[in-house]
């Protein structure tokens, strides 16, 4: 679907919604790489810790020679551990990431080959399934698969099945992913890592909005909309919304739309569901796979699995 429609749909329905894809544009990806230097988002340094900490144990546990499938790669910065780790077994690897943002696709495969001459990079910019489409096996050897920060939990439970279950298709038995998922903990340290005091994370969450407004004509006043993230903790997940600050009615021309919005009315832009023991085994079960070993960063805040396809 193309974001016009995505758009359309989301502006429409009820409760509002827009999907989160549309963060990642050259903007909104540069954008989440500061979230990523925030004190406040401890996600991406914790699952660096315990990649730096545990490849070779990671890459040990794969068994054998291996090439490397990742979803969602982004700026590949925590991969490397494991390529590195890898690179230490065998003399080549080969290394297919898929990525929404060809900005980041190219950034990360051009540094990778320089850092590593014996890596071959070979980028699928797509989503997740379409790219999944797209890769075959190249290689008689074990997969690695790796599905890293919180990218799983973006996704409603029966959807992130559904997305481990099209992994598990280009995978054989005894293949292997790697799966990172934040744990649930404490409201204050969530909220916190959704809503720092730079207005960062707002602004990444109000760049859906700009790009409506670049690419589609829109008119939204982004002064007229806050950031809002809250922990629903019933069901372990974050939720970002943007609230609508008074009544308003907003047109997006190249669309031939009004959008009305009540005062406090939300459009929600992402859910993080945040797991733990009883739901990371039900997830790895659903999509096909027995959970092998989980390894924690010492805050214990967020978790790096391996999962075995069976
Ligand atoms: N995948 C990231 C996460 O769930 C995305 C993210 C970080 C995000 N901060 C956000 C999405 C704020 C929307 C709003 O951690």
């Amino acid at each position: 679907m193309s974001f016009a429609k995505d758009a359309r749909a989301g502006l429409t329905a009820s409760p509002k919604t827009l999907p989160a894809k549309y963060f990642y544009d050259e903007l909104g990806s540069a954008l989440f790489e500061a979230i990523c230097l925030l004190p406040e988002y401890y996600l991406t340094r914790a699952e660096d810790e315990i990649l730096k900490q545990h490849a070779g144990e990671i890459v040990k546990s794969v068994g054998g020679t291996f090439d490397i499938v990742e979803l969602g790669s982004g700026s590949a910065l925590k991969t490397r551990h494991i390529i590195a780790a890898a690179l230490a077994n065998q003399p080549t690897l080969t290394y297919r990431p898929i990525d929404i943002s060809t900005t980041a696709l190219e950034a990360s495969a051009e540094s990778l080959s320089r850092e590593f001459p014996a890596l071959k990079v070979s980028g699928v910019a797509a989503d997740y399934f379409e790219g999944l489409k797209r890769i075959s096996r190249e290689s008689d050897g074990r997969r690695l698969a790796l599905f890293l920060g919180s990218n799983v939990g973006n996704f409603e439970p029966h959807v992130a099945i559904a997305v481990l279950r099209e992994l598990r298709g280009v995978l054989a038995p005894g293949d292997a992913l790697l799966l990172g998922a934040d744990l649930r903990k404490d409201r204050s340290v969530l909220e916190a890592a959704y809503d720092d005091p730079l207005g960062v994370t707002a602004s990444f969450n109000l760049n859906v909005l700009a790009r409506i407004n670049r690419e589609l004509g829109g008119e939204f006043d982004l002064d007229q909309f806050d950031h809002l993230a809250r922990y629903d903790e019933p069901n372990g997940r974050m939720e970002m919304h943007l609230v609508s600050r008074q009544a308003q009615t907003v047109r997006v021309n190249a669309l031939e739309l009004e959008v009305k919005f009540a005062e406090g009315e939300t459009i929600h832009t992402e859910s993080s569901y945040k797991y733990d023991k009883p739901t990371l085994r039900a997830l790895a079960a659903g999509g096909g796979f027995d959970l092998v070993h989980t390894w924690t960063d010492s805050a214990k805040r967020f978790s790096s699995s391996l999962l075995r396809a069976v």
